[in-house]
């Protein structure tokens, strides 16, 4: 299985109309994602690495459409459209938070179905884009006190869950892992 490389998926969130905050989002949260997963490759475990750039810098693609929840979706119909494998498009579909129930989705006006990162790369983009404000890095605390304030006190505690299973499977808290590796964003090296 072939994935877009890292200007491909430049070229294609430019192509679809996302905007710069965004695309300067996506760098950051491809950067987050390639040293977590580094790390995962390092303790031995299989990860995708070009599947998981590659979903780092599209999982956002939908915000050509909407910034709402279903941007998620919109990018699944974009990266359809682009004939992108399934388990990219995957990762797109998957990445809000740690993923959203079947209830929460029906709550908000988006199919009845799971929305919930299964496989690691999945995970390891969502967890990315958790610790990703913006472009700037921030804790897994600072990212549920957002939530909280927001009232979205299930999917806080799933994000923070999500982080505690990857730290655990990393040997390192992924806080600490970030801060010790994150280069200024914008620098991300082309793979
Ligand atoms: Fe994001």
């Amino acid at each position: 299985m072939s994935y877009p490389d890292y200007n491909s998926c430049l070229k294609s969130l430019t192509d679809e109309g996302v905007n710069t905050k965004v695309i300067n989002h996506v760098k950051a949260v491809h950067q987050f994602a390639v040293i977590i997963g580094n790390k995962f490759v390092e303790q031995g475990h299989m990860v995708n690495m070009p599947l998981i750039e590659a979903g780092a810098l599209l999982h956002d693609i939908g915000r050509s459409n909407t910034h709402g929840l279903a941007h998620a979706l919109a990018g699944c119909e974009i990266a359809e459209r682009l004939g992108l494998p399934d388990d990219l498009i995957s990762i797109i579909r998957n990445h809000i938070g740690a993923g959203i129930t079947k209830e929460e989705a029906v709550n908000n006006g988006l199919p009845s179905e799971d929305y919930i990162p299964l496989t690691l790369e999945e995970k390891i983009v969502a967890a990315a884009d958790n610790l990703a404000a913006g472009d700037i890095l921030q804790t897994i605390a600072q990212h549920e006190e957002s939530l909280l304030k927001k009232g979205i006190t299930e999917g806080a505690k799933r994000c923070v869950a999500l982080h505690k299973e990857l730290s655990e499977m990393c040997g390192i808290d992924l806080d600490i892992l970030l801060a010790g590796n994150k280069k200024s964003p914008g620098k991300t090296k082309s793979c």
